[in-house]
């Protein structure tokens, strides 16, 4: 059995019940672009609101950090990984959860308490010394010299704001060197396999820190790393999880993984995560902005190294190894089936696209530095503008040359020529906290009575393609053949506007998926939703499964105001509106 399944199987002895991984785009959340920790979409059951599946939940979540998407080639770095998880919401805390940790350690996957040790959070001015956590520690059988305090990596958050608390820190001795009686948390021979986080604090944007209303339990551990470990491989791309993968790329490129590593593994790395984007509910298709920029990066850095290695462009390459993928992971995921094709067809349209430019460009390139000339910022505007060079794979194949690239420049440039794109910022790729806030709550609603109005004014067949919201507006997209008309656009604006007056109760029940369904309640990805859903009815108007947060009615919205309607993409409109 596999990692994945023996810790499922473990928690649910435990009174666990497994919760599905929730897409890796969040919803209604505009600032992060992927879920990045199997939390981020438990933020408003660890807030306080209640859970259908109760209290004791675990899961395996897709998670994707692209902060470190330029580091990965080497052995450890990936920038999809899949993050194991239980949770305690108000249920047991720090007693049972580090007991559990250890026997499914030591009793399950059999690694010996003397290659284990363990930091615990010594205690600042806003919050003591762990004690709990090191007697409980001890009382297991680690011993005082491998129980490390430290301030620091011992207090977790996900972004800036929002739950958080003290955590404890569970590290495994990963070489053959003789093990250190004492445990030092910067000797990288140790390494951490799982952060159990005691969630009992929610940090205020200015800084404050109140008790949360009830006591949680969040953990997380990596599948990629620990099974490296427990492999005893020392390069994560040797352990199962990728063995087969690079084997096929050596296959297709004839050429050994040794002396070969840092393209194979960028290029097994990057179409793994391209594949994970493009099968997400939200339709992520390769793009300039957000998460498309994101997915274009990575199937465009994959075929440049795709290319380093020789391999035909032109063949079927990616196409072999995603399918690889797709059917390694379809059985967990099934989104990957449900997409399959349609995630076939992004890599293959992008490479086209790519492959157009891409010879071209790279001459380009040589040509401007053949005199190893730094690139100037008119040089990495004209490789993007013309080529599609995305700025990082020039910075890159300047740096493999030793030669740098004005990026400042290469930005104020790219700001002159298109609107500032929101990925260009780079604090979005740190991680964050769902904007749940009461104006984002205000849209979330009426984005739901919008939904109703564009039905009843455009017809039954308009359903939500998706929607982002912020503190100044919300964005909706939605199925329709046709422009909007300035009449159909009023009407819409009027209903919901009416709706607002009327001053309707807003309504959530529990109930089982298929009654949901059959009672007409609107869903936007039905194979995303556990068996157990929450239903948002508005009056008698809009009845939709949604995770929330909502006004309690309508009549708090304020006035609803349409500023734009466009296109989004084929067959999809995009309105963006207010709230005055
Ligand atoms: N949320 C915690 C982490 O990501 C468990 O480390």
């Amino acid at each position: 059995m596999n990692l994945k399944d023996l810790y499922i199987d473990f928690f649910i002895s435990k009174g666990h019940k497994q919760i599905p991984s929730a897409p890796v785009v969040p919803e209604n959340d505009p600032s992060v672009l992927f879920n990045t920790a199997g939390m981020q979409p438990l933020i408003p059951y660890l807030m306080g609101q209640t859970h259908p599946y109760g209290t004791r939940l675990c899961d395996y979540q897709k998670c994707i950090r692209t902060i470190d998407l330029d580091e990965v080639g080497d052995t450890t770095h990936h920038t999809f990984f899949e993050m194991l998880g239980n949770w305690s919401l108000g249920d047991y805390f720090k007693d049972e959860s580090i007991t559990w940790s250890y026997e499914f350690l030591t009793e399950v996957l059999h690694i010996p308490t003397d290659r284990l040790a363990v930091t615990v959070f010594a205690g600042n001015n806003d919050i003591p010394f762990d004690e709990v956590s090191y007697n409980k520690w001890l009382s297991l059988g680690i011993k005082k010299e491998r129980i490390a305090r430290t301030i620091e990596d011992n207090f977790w958050i996900a972004g800036e704001t929002g739950p958080c608390g003290a955590d404890t820190e569970i590290f495994y001795w990963r070489s053959e060197d003789e093990i250190p009686e004492v445990f030092d948390p910067e000797d990288n021979r140790w390494v951490e396999i799982w952060n159990n986080v005691f969630m009992q604090y929610n940090k205020a944007s200015d800084g404050s820190i109140s008790e949360l209303p009830k006591k949680n339990v969040d953990t997380g551990m990596g599948v990629e790393r620990t099974t490296a470990i427990l492999e005893g491989v020392n390069d994560n791309y040797l352990s199962s999880i990728w063995k087969d993968v690079i084997e096929l790329i050596s296959k297709i490129s004839n050429l050994p993984y040794e002396g070969n590593e840092v393209s194979m593994r960028i290029i097994a790395d990057h179409l793994r995560t391209a594949v994970f984007i493009a099968a997400d509910p939200a339709g992520i298709k390769p793009s300039n902005t957000d998460q498309g920029y994101i997915l274009r990066r990575l199937i465009r850095r994959a075929i440049r190294h795709a290319k380093n290695l020789n391999i035909d462009i032109n063949s079927n390459w990616e196409e072999e190894i995603a399918k690889l993928l797709l059917d390694k992971y379809k059985g967990y995921y099934k989104e990957l089936e449900y997409n399959y094709n349609v995630v076939l067809e992004v890599l293959k349209n992008e490479k086209i696209k790519f492959n157009r430019t891409l010879e071209k460009g790279l001459r380009e390139f040589e040509k401007a530095t053949k005199d190893n000339q730094n690139i100037d910022a008119t040089t990495a505007f004209h490789l993007y503008d013309t080529y599609g060079f995305p700025i990082e794979l020039t910075v890159e194949l300047a740096t493999e040359k030793g030669l740098t690239v004005d990026v400042k420049g290469f930005e104020t440039k790219f700001k002159e020529h298109q609107e500032l794109s929101r990925t260009a910022s780079a604090g979005k790729f740190k991680g964050g906290l769902a904007g749940n806030g009461e104006i984002e709550t205000k849209y979330h609603t009426a984005t739901h009575l919008l939904n109703a109005a564009l039905k009843v004014v455009v017809g039954p067949d308009v359903h939500q393609k998706g929607s982002n919201i912020t503190s100044e507006r919300m964005r909706f997209d939605f199925s329709c053949d046709h422009k909007l008309s300035d009449e159909e656009k009023n009407r819409a604006e009027e209903l919901v506007n009416k709706w607002i007056n009327d001053g309707l109760d807003v309504v959530r029940e529990e109930m089982p998926k298929e009654e949901a369904i059959a009672s007409g309640a609107e869903c936007m990805f039905i194979e995303k939703y556990p068996d157990i859903v929450t239903v948002y009815s508005i009056g008698d108007i809009s009845k939709e499964l949604c995770g929330g947060p909502h006004v309690k009615n309508t009549s708090e919205l304020g006035r609803f105001k349409i500023k734009k309607e466009e296109a989004s993409s084929a067959g999809v409109r995009r309105i963006k509106a207010i709230l005055e």
